[in-house]
């Protein structure tokens, strides 16, 4: 088998950088190692930046997001019984955030990959990158119980955080930078209408609370968790109780329970992997880096990632200039930082740090009544909220 580009990895890293390559004439294979419905079952964030909306639609996948898409003109911050509301239309300049879960960015992606006939190996095992510090690349996987391979120009590492492509690198030229969080996310999916119609992000004493939603109909709720809490040891009761505890009134009284649709804890991260090109191999998204879930970033960084490798290859093909993949890594990372930042800055505003004290508790406080009288302070979160320009 022979391709242009060989894309590893079916998550929306991946499949978005299929989508465009394939509308732009330039052939690619994806290798995935789960099966497509495996990949659709993941729960996952979904609030969209423009740029990413802007590019969904540039790969052709923005109708049902613009139907079924909530556009989101602000959010709310909580700071125990306090209730401040950001205006991100009218901090920004008039840009907004869209709430579309990553789940059916997924799915559309998949559909329209399926209506242009390009190859997906689902199911792929023992994938292996060779010799991509060369002129030749090769992959290799097992598939049906066949080994295959794969030649082609160019590998995209779109294998999320777990993925083979950032392992492959030897680790003397890869530097990383990491910070784990001492608790996690336990979140909730309800068949319930929202408890306010936009985001409230919730600093209580008792730790972090998220009111999120995927549709006018249904919920996600998030509480912060110490680690190593189980998902087991907590029924959607306990849940729906904690959460209340940690909402102001107003919106504690608006939570509609029902039975969770799914529950799970995912931990808090930070982690960037730098360089993000190795000779033929490009990493985009969660191989690459990952952000604390708090400024609601990681779908939206693998996609500014996506809008610098397509338009670099694209150069590459048409234009016959290397320079957009000489400058991906810096472009990308440069990005990638910022955000990182934010996510990092919004993680320590909002939660309940174990080993901090009063001191640290106090500081939060300052902050959040910053941003409450600040126009500039709330002027920067929300310039980053909507996303920095690509
Ligand atoms: N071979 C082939 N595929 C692999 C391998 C492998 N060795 N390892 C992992 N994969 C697949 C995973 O099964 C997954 O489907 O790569 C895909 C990576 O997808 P994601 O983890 O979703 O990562 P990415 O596409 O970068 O998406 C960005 O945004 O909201 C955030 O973290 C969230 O996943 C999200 C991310
Ligand atoms: C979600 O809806 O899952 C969500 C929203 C915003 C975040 C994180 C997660 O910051």
């Amino acid at each position: 088998m022979r391709t242009q580009v060989a894309i590893i990895g079916a998550g929306p890293a991946g499949l978005l950088l299929g989508q465009l390559l394939s509308r732009a004439g330039i052939d690619n294979v994806i290798l995935e190692r789960r099966s497509a419905d495996y990949v659709l079952s993941r729960i996952r964030a979904g609030v969209l930046e423009q740029g990413m909306v802007d590019l969904l639609h540039e790969a052709g996948v923005g109708g049902r997001l613009d139907h079924e898409g909530l556009v989101h003109d602000g959010f709310s911050l909580a700071f125990n019984d306090a209730l401040h509301r950001l205006d991100l239309k009218k901090l920004s300049g008039g840009k907004t955030v869209t709430v579309y879960g990553q789940t059916e960015v997924t799915r559309d992606l998949i559909e329209a990959r399926q209506a242009l006939g390009r190859p997906t190996v689902y199911e792929a095992e023992n994938v292996a990158l060779h010799h991509f510090d060369g002129p030749a690349p090769r992959v290799t996987f097992r598939t049906n119980g066949q080994e295959k391979e794969l030649h082609c120009d160019f590998i995209a590492g779109c294998d999320g955080y777990h993925g083979i492509a950032r392992a492959s690198v030897p680790a003397r030229s890869l530097q990383t930078f990491e910070r784990v969080y001492p608790f996690g996310w336990l979140g909730l999916l309800v068949d319930k209408p929202p408890a306010a119609h936009e985001l409230v992000y919730a600093n209580h004493e008792r730790g972090f609370a998220l009111c999120s939603m995927r549709s006018a109909g249904r919920s996600r709720y998030y509480v912060q968790v110490p680690l190593g809490e189980k998902v087991e040891d907590w029924s959607d009761d306990a849940f729906f109780d904690e959460l209340r505890r940690r909402l102001p009134a107003e919106v504690a009284g608006a939570v509609q329970t029902g039975p969770s649709l799914e529950k799970s804890i995912a931990p808090l991260r930070s982690f960037v992997a730098e360089p993000m090109r190795f000779g033929r191999l490009f990493l985009a998204g969660d191989a690459a880096h990952i952000v604390p879930p708090t400024g609601a970033k990681g779908l939206n960084l693998a996609a500014s990632d996506i809008r610098y490798l397509f338009d670099a290859f694209r150069e590459h093909y048409r234009d016959g200039s290397n320079a957009g993949l000489d400058g991906y890594s810096a472009r990308a990372l440069a990005r990638v930082w910022k955000a990182e930042r934010f996510s990092w800055w919004m993680t320590n505003l909002l939660h309940r740090f174990p080993e901090r004290d009063g001191f640290d508790r106090r500081i939060q406080e300052a902050e959040f009544d910053y941003l409450v009288h600040s126009r500039a302070a709330a002027t920067a979160v929300a310039e980053n909220y909507v996303g920095l320009p690509y």
